[in-house]
């Protein structure tokens, strides 16, 4: 937790273990409702600095970047530059790189917003505290795909978040042919006669099956996901909307203590969130008390279709993402990165899954492969070698500004652990999605690097940062 945010953060007496099993989740939420406000009225009032378009990239500090190297390369970006400092990668769009990884502590530093329009970052940079002036992306990420930005360490979480506008790099062509799917019947398509399926490009090579097809094409970064602590959770959710404009497309809530009766759900969890409220999504709409659990947020482009969630924030209460002596810190929950289909998505499962089956990779599944319900798309969770979930994603929902939003009780998402199909609630590990910690092989992991991935705190990475932030 960020030094400065004083006394909000939960200290480690503070902090329960608010399901001790998935199931107890997914049984508390058997039996609620939802609504969907629609139109931009049901939107909580706020005026934005900016609006941002897209997400941009992420950015990670390892130790170890030649094992990093493997996995990105598992994991299917395309690595457009590396030297003995850094590993820069992309999808085969055209928005520059997505992913970053420096040699340093094991780390997630922080992400980057797209923004549409340059004066937004004029205005960040006049109205955030500490934010850099804008100044043209130096050096080799300036070559990679050039454009501009400002960068400021955020106030809640203690991240690098930085704003890019302008960078630009020739897409790349896809590695196979567009798959043509036979739906089955004479109304939808049906693939041609004699034309054979060849998902992966491998059918008949050499006249056998054997050459391993391959990871997937990453398009390009869909979403980032943190993961914070009660109470400072709601001030992100507050200063992601003040900040980027982003809006609420599917949130879940916990209704106040005196309803906790019947749920499964410890009711400790209710008191926190309850300190915690009122929540900053609801406007009156709800009762006072009733705060938010998890909120996913999509960019506001208006009446321009946009990914159903381009960020998404979860409570967190989960004594494993807690330093030594320390209350629980904010985590990524991971990085989501969007393939082309429910083929792609299968060949990423299977290439991480290969190798960390017979090369030994630090690959580990955390959750997938399955549909979820809020935000519809096609799932796939992994652990990279440090622990940091990235998923493939595909098949997701879009939706404009006048869609509103959809507000669920968390006792209406299904007790199929919210799958429209995937995983039994036993195999869907939703716990391991709470940070790094979550990894099996986090107790592992030495000491010093376990500390370094569950901390805050940017002082043992602080050259780092400013290298990154000072680079103008
Ligand atoms: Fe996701």
């Amino acid at each position: 937790m960020a030094q400065e945010s004083g006394g909000s953060t939960p200290t480690a007496a503070d902090i329960i273990q608010f399901v001790d099993r998935d199931l107890d989740l997914f049984e508390a939420i058997n039996d609620g409702t939802e609504s969907h406000l629609e139109g931009s009225e049901s939107l909580p009032p706020v005026e934005p600095l900016t609006k941002a378009w897209d997400v941009a990239y992420v950015r990670f500090s390892v130790p170890d970047l030649d094992l990093y190297e493997r996995w990105v390369e598992d994991f299917g970006l395309k690595i457009v530059h590396r030297d003995e400092d850094s590993i820069y990668s992309r999808g085969i769009g055209g928005d520059g790189f997505c992913h970053v990884a420096h040699k340093g502590p094991a780390k997630f530093l922080g992400f980057a917003m797209m923004m549409s329009k340059e004066e937004d970052l004029h205005i960040l940079s006049e109205n955030i505290a500490g934010c850099t002036e804008v100044h043209d992306i130096p050096g080799i990420e300036g070559e990679i795909s050039g454009g501009k930005r400002v960068s400021f360490i955020d106030p809640v979480c203690n991240l690098l978040i930085e704003a890019v506008h302008g960078r630009e790099i020739d897409p790349l062509p896809p590695s196979r042919e567009r798959i043509e799917y036979n739906y089955g019947d004479k109304i939808h398509y049906k693939r041609p006669a004699n034309k054979l399926q060849d998902t992966s490009g491998n059918r008949e090579v050499d006249g056998s099956n054997t050459v391993h097809p391959g990871p997937p094409d990453v398009l390009k970064i869909g979403h980032v996901v943190l993961t914070i602590p009660v109470g400072p959770h709601h001030q992100m959710m507050s200063f992601m909307m003040e900040t980027f404009g982003l809006l609420p497309s599917d949130s879940v809530y916990f209704e106040s203590p005196k309803s906790a009766e019947g749920h499964s759900i410890n009711p400790q969890m209710f008191d926190s969130l309850q300190k915690a409220g009122p929540s900053p999504l609801y406007h009156g709409t709800f009762a006072e008390g009733e705060a938010t659990f998890a909120c996913f947020f999509r960019c506001d482009r208006g009446e321009v279709p946009t990914d159903h969630h381009t960020f998404f924030i979860l409570s967190l209460m989960d004594q494993r993402q807690a330093p030594e002596g320390q209350g629980i810190n904010p985590q990524l929950s991971h990085a989501s990165f969007e393939v082309s289909n429910l083929d792609d998505v299968w060949r990423g499962h299977m290439q991480l899954k290969t190798k960390a089956e017979y090369l030994d990779e630090r690959y580990e599944i955390a959750w997938g492969v399955g549909r979820h319900v809020l935000g519809s798309h096609i799932y796939d969770y992994w652990h990279d070698p440090y622990g940091h979930v990235h998923e493939h994603m595909s098949d997701g929902d879009r939706m404009t500004r006048s869609f509103g939003q959809r507000i669920h009780k968390i006792s209406g998402m299904g007790p199929n652990g919210h799958n429209q199909w995937g995983p039994t609630v036993a195999d869907s590990g939703i716990r391991n999605l709470d940070g790094p910690a979550a990894a099996s092989f986090y107790e592992d992991l030495d000491k010093e690097t376990q500390q370094s991935l569950v901390n805050r705190d940017l002082a043992n990475v602080q050259d780092l940062v400013r290298r990154i932030r000072n680079s103008s």
